[in-house]
């Protein structure tokens, strides 16, 4: 028989409530974790992840382009094992670089080859207060420079060998990749070692084939960053490679490290080595092994890409004959005397120079997803959870052409960048990237390629080239496919 218990009731009244608040909670907070999910992004497989989506010729960023159109501006693909995001213009990418820069700013270096080759040691692939300090250390070496031969001086001397090299040459658009490729590896030796090469020097041409060696590593595209479980194979024959390559590059700067400490005088800094020999044996100091790889990290950061930029500014301007000769008559206004060497002053003034260079890096996209960041812990990016350890990739391609921020972004027209007959900031320009990894050494690469260009417009008319430039990936960096062109010095056709 049922009885009228209070205290049952009550107790009932209670587990009730207490159930509905449970429920309450469980809902509330199963909302909260569905709010927050992976981006979209194609389906994606057992094991492969998207693997099998992104077979094919086409060059990477393209088909990420591809992917933003059914999947939006926050993509998230599962290539094997790597996670990885790729934000899409400017808007999201600012975000992720800069609003949230403290978030993004890391370095994937779980990958295998950053793992097996060491490669944290530097400046590229350190995280956290090792960069910063790095950063730190080796800033002064890019911008101003050091030692009695300014840095400009330095780019300045090259600019007049390129041009002394090229009036004995002819060829194509790679025989002044070649030349270029020189020029710029001897600023480099000339700011890290204080010292410049002969371009036939034989030291010299065995530390570019080294160099060469270097740029040919697999990078992301390694199958064992995909499929871990192949890391517990014995090193490839890539990976020996590789290793053997390092430690002949390490090999070669200690020698030279060797050779500056007999002469070094620490009232007279001339290079990064001085740099480095000044600091040495103090706390906390920035270590022979920390040299090799920041050493590394400036001829693989800073040599073929500045190269490619200088091909792809020849290269627009021979398919924009209009705007070559534009500068040319600007650049013959600032230096009337013959021999006057071309000065980062002079190009100041004429603010078309800088314009066809910055309207160039736009259209070229040498570097077109930046280099990888990464979050290291599980961060909420709009309405998305990004999990730990996913490869981040700034789409800066996209941002060159997003149409909210260009005008006719396809067309080539460096007046975009002039208002007020000045240079006009553009902050969705950013071939250097922006926020906390932005390249360390922008200032130098923006005045290699303004001075570089000056000397030779003034020296060369560029003639017989193609009607428009293909664009290719052989390696790291987007450039043109093999060209036509056709030097003639300036003089000739007085
Ligand atoms: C046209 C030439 C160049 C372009 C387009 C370029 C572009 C870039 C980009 C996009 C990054 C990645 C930034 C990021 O992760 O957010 C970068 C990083 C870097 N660049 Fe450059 N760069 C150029 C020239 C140079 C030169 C000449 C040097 C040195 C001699 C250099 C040294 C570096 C270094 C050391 C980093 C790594 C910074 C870090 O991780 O903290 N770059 N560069």
């Amino acid at each position: 028989m049922l009885v009228y218990d209070p205290d049952i009731f009550t107790t009932t009244i209670q587990v009730l409530v207490c159930l509905a608040v449970i429920v309450i909670v469980a809902i509330a907070m199963s909302n909260k974790d569905n709010k927050k999910t992976l981006p979209p992004g194609p389906r994606r497989y057992p094991v492969l992840g998207n693997l099998s989506q992104l077979k094919g010729d086409e060059m990477f960023y393209v088909k990420l382009n591809e992917m933003r159109k059914t999947h939006g501006d926050v993509l998230y693909l599962q290539l094997g094992a790597v996670k990885m995001l790729v934000v899409f213009g400017h808007d999201k990418v600012k975000k992720v670089l800069q609003d949230q820069k403290d978030n993004f700013k890391y370095r994937p270096i779980w990958l295998v080859e950053i793992k097996t080759l060491d490669l944290t040691k530097g400046i590229v692939w350190s995280n956290g207060l090792q960069n910063d300090k790095i950063r730190t250390f080796a800033l002064p070496a890019v911008f101003p420079g050091l030692g009695p031969v300014t840095l400009t001086q330095r780019v300045q001397i090259e600019a007049e060998m390129v041009v002394k090299a090229l009036l004995t040459e002819k060829g194509d658009s790679s025989t002044l990749k070649k030349i270029f490729y020189n020029a710029i590896c001897n600023i480099n030796c000339g700011l890290i070692f204080g010292s410049r090469y002969e371009y036939a020097d034989t030291e010299f041409q065995e530390f570019i084939g080294l160099m060469d060696q270097l740029l040919q590593r697999q990078g992301i595209k390694n199958p064992l960053n995909f499929f871990p479980v192949l890391q517990k194979l014995p090193d490839s024959k890539k990976t020996k490679e590789s290793r053997c390559v390092i430690s002949k590059v390490s090999e070669f700067i200690h020698t030279k490290i060797q050779t500056a400490r007999e002469t070094f005088n620490k009232e007279n800094i001339t290079s990064l080595v001085d740099l480095y020999l000044a600091q040495e044996g103090e706390e906390n100091c920035v270590t022979e092994e920390n040299i090799c790889h920041i050493v590394r990290d400036f001829f693989v950061a800073g040599t073929e890409n500045v190269a490619i930029g200088l091909v792809w500014l020849i290269g627009y301007m021979v398919t924009h004959t209009d705007v070559q000769e534009k500068c040319r008559q600007y650049i013959l206004q600032q230096t009337t005397e013959d021999n006057k060497t071309i000065s980062m002053e002079d190009i100041e003034k004429v603010p078309y120079i800088e314009a066809t260079v910055q309207e160039v890096l736009r259209l070229a996209n040498i570097a077109p997803l930046s280099v990888p960041h990464a979050v290291h812990e599980e961060v909420e990016f709009e309405e998305f959870l990004i999990p730990k350890d996913t490869m981040v990739l700034t789409h800066l391609q996209s941002v060159h052409v997003d149409p909210t921020c260009w005008e006719d972004p396809d067309t080539f027209n460096p007046d975009r960048f002039i208002k007020d007959d000045k240079l006009d900031k553009k902050e969705a320009y950013m071939p250097y990237s922006i926020g906390s990894r932005y390249c360390l050494a922008a200032k130098l690469a923006q005045m290699e390629l303004l001075i570089t260009l000056s000397t030779l417009l003034k020296h060369f008319k560029f003639t017989d080239g193609p009607q428009t430039l293909i664009y290719t990936q052989p390696g790291a960096f987007v450039e043109p496919k093999t060209f036509c062109v056709k030097w003639t010095p300036v003089e000739s056709d007085k």
